[in-house]
């Protein structure tokens, strides 16, 4: 690992700790907000992949206490303020997304996923897994979403990304690929930040024949 990298990481692993944020990610999502203005006062925020919850304790932050944030992970999440609730369910899962319905007080304004396969080390396999979690975290915003919400999905990039952005375009109206500062330059993770979701693309008609 190069100086710089170990610098970076120990830079936020201490600006976490001394602001009381419980991962380096929670910087991450900062810095994306502040540029694509992504969370706001009162909203309803999905966050797929959220342990151990440094996203959770960001999104809290911003949407007040007016809003509600409600957090995914396959394992369990120690709790948070008063409009956070957690779940442990698997993003892959087909009932996921109803789960994630029924524990709303509305559709949400915004989904977001940090959602990261476990690294194997061969760089196709974890593009692959990433990409798959990726989709799996369209499906449910897709699902769970108020048309002109909002979504910010992580995953690794290789030769599947301009096929999972251009799923992304179909449906939302303005889509941004984008790397934060506290992104590592080595790492091959991006953020896809989507806005106005055009709404759940219905099934077309049967047409008659003949
Ligand atoms: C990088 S961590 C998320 C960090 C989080 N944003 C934070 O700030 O604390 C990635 C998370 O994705 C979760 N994950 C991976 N596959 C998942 C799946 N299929 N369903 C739900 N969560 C998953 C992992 O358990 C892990 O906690």
């Amino acid at each position: 690992m190069s100086g710089s990298r170990d610098r970076k990481r120990e830079h936020y692993y201490r600006m976490a700790k001394r602001m009381g944020y419980r991962s380096r990610a929670a910087f991450k999502l900062i810095q994306l907000d502040k540029r694509y203005g992504l969370l706001e006062e009162g909203d309803v925020v999905v966050d797929l992949g959220a342990a151990p919850g440094g996203w959770l304790q960001v999104a809290a932050e911003r949407v007040g206490e007016s809003g509600f944030v409600l957090g995914v992970d396959l394992v369990p999440i120690a709790p948070l303020g008063k409009n956070v609730r957690t779940l442990e369910a698997d993003i892959l899962d087909e009932q996921t997304a109803d789960l994630v319905r029924e524990n709303l007080p509305r559709r949400a304004d915004v989904v977001l996923s940090d959602a990261s396969p476990k690294i194997s080390g061969v760089w196709t396999v974890d593009h692959a897994r990433s990409v798959e979690l990726a989709r799996g975290a369209l499906r449910i915003a897709s699902r769970v979403l108020r048309c002109g919400g909002r979504l910010l999905v992580k995953v690794f990039q290789g030769e599947e990304f301009p096929g999972l952005v251009a799923e992304i375009r179909k449906r939302f109206e303005f889509v941004k690929v984008s790397k934060p500062r506290a992104s590592r330059k080595a790492s091959a993770e991006v953020y896809i930040m989507a806005k106005g979701f055009r709404g759940r693309v219905r099934a077309a008609p049967l047409r008659r024949r003949g």
